[in-house]
């Protein structure tokens, strides 16, 4: 499944008296280059790319319990210095194969007899760097009061930003400032007003994006992060980031009865917005599944729901009522249409008990089961049904963020499904409210935490490892970022952790987001983003049981973009989000959803622009087509495509499907057209977008017309 094909490292053990001195170590291309340096016994780094300087001398450091600061006075005692070259192969990705080619540098620092080791690794897109704390006698508590990490960048970079410690987790849309105005206040005034949201500190999420300055485009996150705080980063004024752990509700950061290994901070670097998309830094941070465990029983694949019937056209509840959505007849019936287009699942929400009107958001809802049915809904005679046809159910646990609640049924209710045939899993912890994730202390007491500290980290993996014991995989919603933890983990399939299209059925997401995305949250991993909606416009009713339509309601697409979603938006697990009656009145484009693979050998990235467009080429992996997209944000615009990604001499059939030069967004977002002509690898060919529009490829070599 996973093998090594290649693989070199060197070691180099040095032991020498380099206090004050530089400690150099740049990347396998020479372009990169990071500087460690003892500044006044602090450990400092600094990192270029080329002349420019993208993170200039910055502190490092962790602060335990018992007063224990090891930010200072410091010495280095050995460096270790090695080199690595090794390609290996995801199980299902963007890629068949990843090369993960570095040279590491680790230094052993210390302090009196305090020791702390710091290891950076320098790839060709980026740098990376962790701490370690080996067990030793002179530490009694290995509890993190403090992580003293910074980011010196410059005042000049710009950056794609979403709040951190606020209420709606990352489901915000991106706040575009300088580095120097993070803040609530700025975010309030320009795109969002959460000033009343006054528990949380000022600091922003990651993957955070930058434009430098100098030009240069830089991705700041995690990977592996394991039985630690989830990191934010808060600015300090004159460009200086500094990370910001979220703290347990006494305050500590992280909780360890022994040796630290902290995640790695990673900064992903590139001259141009289109080589980010194509760094693999975060799953080469991250490990192989343990040898014993088997993971070829996950499979990515394509769902359809009843889901968009309470979310976007409001005619269902997931609670009791006339209009409940999850009963046998219907189910039945989007069975039928799923099974018969060759999907692999329906998800069904609000089929357990627990559900009422008033389930949302608070963490105060009547604690769900997830084992009992609502009585209109029968599990086994369903899962029955979907097995005879060759789909299956996708399982849904909203947990409404009651952790013992759902902790205390886990076994129970994977079981349930597993016997049920069911093999993906929505999960979902709605409480928008800042730090209110219940919990009882160790004295019984009831506590409060925040969505993404260590708490609840160790809660995300729990419920990925017991999930994997049942051959279940994870769609996860309201979740933990992804820090590549799916290459260890496969099951761990996909997950939210945006706005995605969901808010465009009870709010919106406004035009451009959607061009942001690619840029910030999706550098982190797949995204459960739910695409291809089709009925743009009036879709939503007033209420359930009342059929007046909300005129105001729009997905602000076009059925192009939607469709070129698909490409962009990288899921194994992907969804068809809109109802049956919406797709069989386009059953050209439905015919796209169904063809476009969840499994890729290559990416290339053809054109982009954050906020503006973005062009992706992907080969299937299971044949040898490609698929384009192509979007716009509300700037109508003309791509040139040209297909030098193809194969010399080869003949290719080209399927598109476009927006017209009537389409738009707001005012005609569902007229497409479509072509289909021949090419070869010195075709090109001039794409028109739509105001909010896109475009779709299916690109089909014609020698085995496979
Ligand atoms: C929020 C999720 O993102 C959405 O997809 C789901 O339908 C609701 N919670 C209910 O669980």
């Amino acid at each position: 499944m996973y093998k090594f094909l290649m693989t070199v490292s060197l070691l180099l053990i040095l032991s020498c008296n380099t206090n004050n001195k530089e400690i150099l170590v740049q990347s396998p291309d020479s372009s990169i280059k990071l500087r460690f340096e003892i500044v006044d016994g602090e450990p400092t780094y600094s990192i270029n790319k080329k002349k420019n300087i993208v993170i200039d001398n910055s502190r490092l450091g962790i602060i335990l319990r018992d007063k224990i600061d090891l930010s200072k006075d410091f010495r280095v005692g050995s460096i270790n210095r090695s080199y690595s070259n090794s390609e290996w192969s995801p199980l299902f990705g963007e890629q068949t194969t990843i090369k993960d080619e570095y040279n590491e540098l680790t230094i052993s620092l210390y302090q009196g007899t305090l020791n702390m080791n710091l290891s950076f690794r320098v790839f060709d897109d980026g740098v990376a760097f962790r701490y370690e704390i080996p067990n030793q006698d002179d530490i009694k508590s290995y509890d993190i009061i403090d992580e003293k990490t910074q980011f010196n960048l410059s005042s000049d970079d710009m950056a794609w930003w979403v709040p951190a410690f606020s209420y709606r987790r990352y489901e915000f849309l991106h706040a575009y400032s300088s580095i120097d105005s993070i803040s609530k206040k700025y975010y309030s005034r320009e795109v969002e007003d959460i000033s009343y949201d006054t528990l949380g500190i000022d600091a922003a999420h990651t993957p955070f994006t930058i434009k430098k300055s100098t030009g240069d485009f830089v991705s700041i996150h995690e990977a592996n992060l394991v039985d630690y705080s989830s990191m934010t980063l808060a600015s300090k004024g004159n460009g200086k980031m500094e990370v910001e752990l979220y703290p347990w509700s006494d305050g500590t950061k992280v909780k360890l009865d022994s040796q630290i290994l902290s995640p790695w901070r990673t900064i992903q670097i590139s001259n141009n917005s289109s080589d980010l998309l194509m760094s693999n830094m975060t799953l080469n941070l991250n490990e192989d599944p343990d040898e014993e465990k088997d993971f070829s029983w996950v499979k990515p694949g394509k769902y359809m729901g009843v889901w968009w019937e309470m979310i976007g056209t409001n005619e269902s509840t997931w609670w009791p009522s006339a209009n409940h959505g999850a009963n046998n007849k219907k189910v039945v019936k989007y069975l039928d249409f799923a099974s018969k287009h060759g999907f692999n699942g329906l998800l069904v929400e609000g089929w357990n008990i627990g559900w009422h009107p008033e389930w949302c958001c608070s963490g105060n809802g009547n604690p769900f089961s997830f084992t009992k049915t609502q009585p209109d809904f029968d599990l086994p005679f369903l899962s029955d049904y979907a097995l005879n046809k060759n789909i299956r159910l996708v399982g849904h646990h909203e947990t409404g963020g009651q952790i013992d609640n759902y902790e205390s049924q886990l076994d129970e209710a994977f079981s349930l499904y597993k016997k049920n045939g069911i093999q993906f899993i929505k999960t979902g912890y709605v409480n928008d409210v800042s730090k209110n994730i219940k919990r009882f202390n160790e004295n019984g007491d009831v506590v409060y935490e925040w969505h993404h500290g260590q708490y609840m980290i160790n809660h995300f993996q729990k419920v990925i490892e017991k999930a994997a014991e049942y051959e279940l995989s994870i769609i996860k919603h309201e979740p933990i970022k992804d820090t590549g933890l799916r290459r260890k983990h496969p099951n761990f399939i996909s997950r939210e952790g945006a706005k995605g299209q969901e808010f465009n059925g009870f709010s919106s997401n406004g035009v451009n987001h959607i061009t942001i995305l690619p840029f910030t949250r999706m550098l982190s991993g797949p995204m459960d983003y739910t695409p291809g909606i089709f009925q743009l416009n009036n879709f939503r009713y007033l209420s359930p049981g009342n059929n007046t339509l909300d005129r105001n309601a729009i997905v602000p697409s076009t059925i192009s973009k939607e469709l070129a979603l698909y490409v962009l938006l990288y899921s194994p697990m992907q969804m068809a989000a809109d109802l049956p009656k919406h797709y069989k009145k386009h059953p050209k484009a439905f015919e796209y959803i169904k063809a476009v693979p969840v499994d890729w050998a290559k990416k290339k990235i053809l054109s982009s622009e954050i906020g503006s467009h973005l062009v992706i080429a992907r080969k299937d992996k299971n044949s040898d087509r490609w698929y384009v997209g192509g979007i716009t944000n509300e700037e109508e615009r003309i791509i040139k495509n040209d297909f030098k990604f193809l194969t010399k001499g080869e003949k290719y059939q080209l399927k598109i499907f476009s927006d017209s030069k009537d389409t738009h967004w707001k005012k005609n977002p569902m007229e497409y057209k479509t072509s289909n002509i021949e090419i070869d690898s010195e075709s090109t060919i001039d794409i028109y977008m739509a105001p909010g529009g896109g475009f779709a490829m299916e690109i089909i070599p014609q020698h085995n017309n496979q």
